[in-house]
């Protein structure tokens, strides 16, 4: 095997390397059928004991309620930005948000093209540097919309806010099972797969049964409907097959790791790292996001330079730690530290740091 870097891409992402060996061995061979995971029907039984076993893992793994469904799309979490107020509009009430950032904003967008779209707080007074706390929840609401982890600039909710009867609605993209949830505050939940679970290609919507029922009283095309893929269990068209092949693996890998506990645990320590150093560099390296809305999943940081951090992101990646960069429409440097970085790449990566400082300071 080539040398393997570490990736710190915020998505498409690292993977579990057991998974992807996994997947390589068997890849001319699916348990024995002779096909290709990638060739077989997805209405063969082989298939669907993939997209079974997947879905009962997520379940025991996130620990879901029995009154939720797990559905396994196409589209991109981009594509729920507008099949989620499609669904979930109600007549003369608005659909309310919070802004946190540029993957709220693109969920805002959308939404407007479904009624009324209220943003009842924002954190843009101050580059969207924190996870707003104080705001009212509007009881009136078709629902309340948070991105529990904002990939890009790097704030996170870890305990989602208390809506009451207003239904939470969550995009949780790129911190999707990387620490538990409270599901008694939840009604819906999305994420792209390519972070946290698998490659790109599928995306997950739990969904819990009133929500789907209230779909069903929606006149929707067949494949916007929520109830159409909970009623053929994600089979109504042909599924992304190998991501949810790929995605099984990475959740046995996980479930065998310890789950949820393990994993938490490991991605407050692998954050804890990089913050340290980034709080020890004496304003070398700036945090972006507000302390109290750090990211455990996407450390987004400054140098004192753009021509530092240019310098800083080449020299990383001639010694391995790949996808520094910030987002392009951010800029600085950013390190995706989701549930497959291992602890030993980001220990190298802060060491990496402390001696580019050291170097160039
Ligand atoms: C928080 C968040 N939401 C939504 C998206 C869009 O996801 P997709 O590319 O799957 O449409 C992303 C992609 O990076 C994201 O990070």
């Amino acid at each position: 095997m080539g040398k393997r870097v570490f990736n710190f891409y915020a998505g498409p992402a690292t993977l579990p390397l057991k998974a992807l060996k996994e997947a390589k061995a068997e890849f001319l061979d699916f348990r024995g059928t002779g096909m290709s995971v990638c060739e077989i029907s997805h209405r063969a039984k082989d298939f669907q004991a993939v997209l079974d076993e997947a879905t009962a893992l997520i379940k025991e793994i996130y620990g879901i309620p029995a009154h939720f469904h797990i559905l396994w799309l196409h589209g991109g979490a981009s594509t729920q930005f507008f099949h989620l107020p499609w669904n979930l509009a109600l007549e003369g009430r608005p659909m309310t948000y919070i802004h946190t950032g540029s993957w709220a904003e693109a969920a805002i967008k959308e939404a407007k093209f479904f009624g009324e779209v209220k943003v009842l707080a924002s954190s843009e007074d101050a580059k969207f540097s924190y996870t707003p706390r104080k705001f009212e929840i509007d009881r009136d609401a078709a629902y309340l919309h948070i991105t529990s982890n904002e990939t890009i600039g790097g704030i996170e909710w870890i305990e989602f806010p208390d809506t009451g009867a207003t239904p939470l609605v969550v995009d949780a993209s790129s911190d999707f099972l990387s620490h538990p949830i409270d599901w008694t505050r939840v009604a819906l939940l999305y994420a792209g797969a390519q972070k946290n679970l698998g490659p790109a290609g599928v995306t997950v919507v739990i969904i819990r049964e009133d929500m789907v029922a209230r779909a069903r009283t929606k006149k929707l095309p067949t494949m916007v409907s929520y109830a159409t893929h909970v009623d053929k269990g994600s089979m109504h068209n042909t599924p992304p097959c190998f991501a949810i092949y790929l995605s099984l693996l990475a959740l046995k890998d996980l479930k065998e790791k310890g789950g949820l506990p393990y994993i938490e645990k490991l991605n407050k320590r692998k954050a804890k790292v990089l913050y340290t150093l980034i709080d020890n560099s004496n304003g070398y390296y700036k945090g972006v996001a507000r302390p109290d809305s750090r990211s455990r999943m996407n450390i987004t940081f400054r140098l004192p330079s753009e021509q530092l951090e240019e310098k800083c992101v080449a020299e990383a990646k001639a010694k391995g730690f790949i996808g520094l960069k910030g987002h392009r429409s951010v800029g600085g440097m950013r390190a995706s530290l989701y549930n497959a970085m291992l602890l030993k790449g980001v220990k190298e990566l802060a060491t990496f740091l402390s001696e580019f400082q050291k170097a160039n300071a």
